[in-house]
């Protein structure tokens, strides 16, 4: 697929575009690879000066020191076309606007209730031809709801023309995962049901819901993060080495994770609501929505039978910080005795995808000095934040031009959501916790593991 030779941002005026994709665009610019006009649609009656001075606001919101040239840069490609989406003209303004480009990419940084009709004002006035369309999770907000938009997409797009985006996957941490894991050999011999004894993935933010109560009351962290950010680390952990070096192969190989997970039951899934969040703007008085979630998930595979995958997700928590701990069996013998037999802690590795970066061998020593007394000691693989690119600068750049890799394929949509259906139909009932713990105790009944949930440690 060719190069993208134009961006249409629609919702230019609205927080995503201010909070990534501005940011992301200077970026662009800085690195010299902003070339194509960015067009920007929405609603308000701005007019392009406007548009720049937000964009302005925007980066330097982000960036210590601007750099005047890039932002010049950047100022010189834009466009503002102001209008209603249902209305016809908008979207022949829009074509006027990109001129002589073939290939726009239009990015839908809209709320979902509005994909279709911008998708089919875009396939009616033929600014969908040679197009391509970039748009951000939630994809439904069940498997019947994700399949009806995708038949809307697909009614004026090609499957190689739609750019599904879950930011986790620009992360490099998340996709270091996938480097750490096929990249050393000494990995794979004891990545199965033989040595794993079980697999927690935490992703915890101390803050609430921020002002997006709205949002929450639709979403609740099973749609926000769950059926896509954690669903998809956990198809990276657990699948197989793709065969092949076709892109696709990559995402088969996810989807086969998916497949053979076994949608939680009832009481393997259990529910939050941190105290206050009823009172946040925008939430029902008796609001059921959780923004706490934790499940115990098993996949059916001959690598993974029998071994738990822990998932739990949650506002207010005690840190902000998003973590995969695999621990391993312990030895067949253990050599030491009393207290030492349990101070000697089981093999781990951890992965710290958030806020930084850190891949983490858990091991034992003998203390040094300690006269036969033992050591929990990590061995570090990588920890560091320096020089990372942000998800959404990689994602971008790889959807203008037409790198389908680090974007989500209908049938990995699809397989996460039937996955978290049934308890999303039929849920638990939701329980209360204090801000700032670790959520509500019953989620200590999930883990069979005597040393109880990892908790995931930031230190300042
Ligand atoms: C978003 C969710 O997709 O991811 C938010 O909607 C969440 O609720 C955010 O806070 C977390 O992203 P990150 O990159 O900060 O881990």
């Amino acid at each position: 697929m060719s190069h993208a030779d134009a961006l249409v941002l629609f919702g230019v005026t609205g927080d995503l575009a201010y909070k990534k994709i501005f940011p992301s665009l200077y970026a662009m610019a800085k690195g010299g690879r902003l070339d194509v006009p960015v067009v920007g649609v929405a609603r308000e009656g701005w007019d392009l000066a406007r548009l720049i001075e937000r964009a302005r606001e925007s980066i330097a919101a982000r960036v210590s020191t601007m750099d005047s040239s890039a932002f010049e840069l950047l100022a010189r490609q834009l466009r503002y076309v102001p209008g209603d989406y249902t209305d016809a003209g908008v979207y022949d303004r829009l074509r006027a606007e990109l001129g002589r480009a073939q290939r726009p990419a239009h990015y839908l940084a809209i709320p979902p209730s509005l994909f279709p009709v911008v998708v089919k004002g875009l396939g009616a006035s033929g600014c969908a031809q040679g197009a391509r369309v970039v748009l951000e999770k939630p994809f439904g907000r069940s498997l019947e709801s994700a399949r009806s938009l995708n038949a809307t997409l697909h009614s004026v797009f090609g499957e190689e023309s739609i750019f599904r985006i879950d930011h986790y996957l620009g992360k490099e941490t998340v996709q270091n995962i996938l480097f750490f894991r096929f990249g050393n050999s000494f990995l794979e011999p004891i990545w199965n049901r033989n040595y794993v004894d079980r697999v927690e993935v935490t992703m915890a933010e101390s803050f609430g819901v921020a002002g997006r109560g709205k949002f929450y009351e639709e979403a609740g962290a099973i749609r926000d993060v769950v059926q896509n950010h954690l669903l998809q680390v956990v198809a990276l952990l657990a699948m197989e080495a793709p065969v092949g070096q076709d892109l696709d192969a990559f995402r088969d190989e996810k989807v086969r994770v998916l497949k053979s997970i076994r949608p939680p039951t009832r009481d393997e899934v259990v529910r939050g609501q941190y105290r206050g969040y009823r009172k946040e703007a925008g939430v029902a008085p008796d609001s059921q929505i959780e923004t706490y979630v934790a499940m115990r998930v098993h996949l059916d595979s001959w690598r993974w039978q029998d071994v738990p995958f822990y998932i739990r997700a949650g506002k207010c928590m005690h840190v902000t910080a998003t973590e995969v701990l695999v621990t391993l069996k312990p030895p067949p013998q253990r050599r030491f005795s009393g207290r030492e037999f349990e101070r000697h802690a089981p093999n781990h590795l951890r992965f710290r995808m958030g806020p930084d970066v850190e891949i983490a061998l858990g091991a034992t020593v003998l203390a040094t000095g300690g006269r036969g007394h033992t050591e929990n000691v990590e061995l570090y693989a990588c920890r560091d934040a320096i020089g990372q690119t942000e998800p959404y600068d990689l994602l971008l750049g790889a959807a203008m031009a037409g790198d389908h890799l680090l974007f989500a394929r209908q049938d990995e949509v699809e397989g996460a959501w039937r996955i978290v259906d049934p308890m999303l139909a039929d849920p638990s009932a939701v329980v209360d916790y204090v801000p700032g713990s670790w959520g509500p105790d019953a989620a200590n009944a999930l883990i069979a593991s005597p040393a109880g949930w990892h908790d995931p440690v930031v230190t300042a």
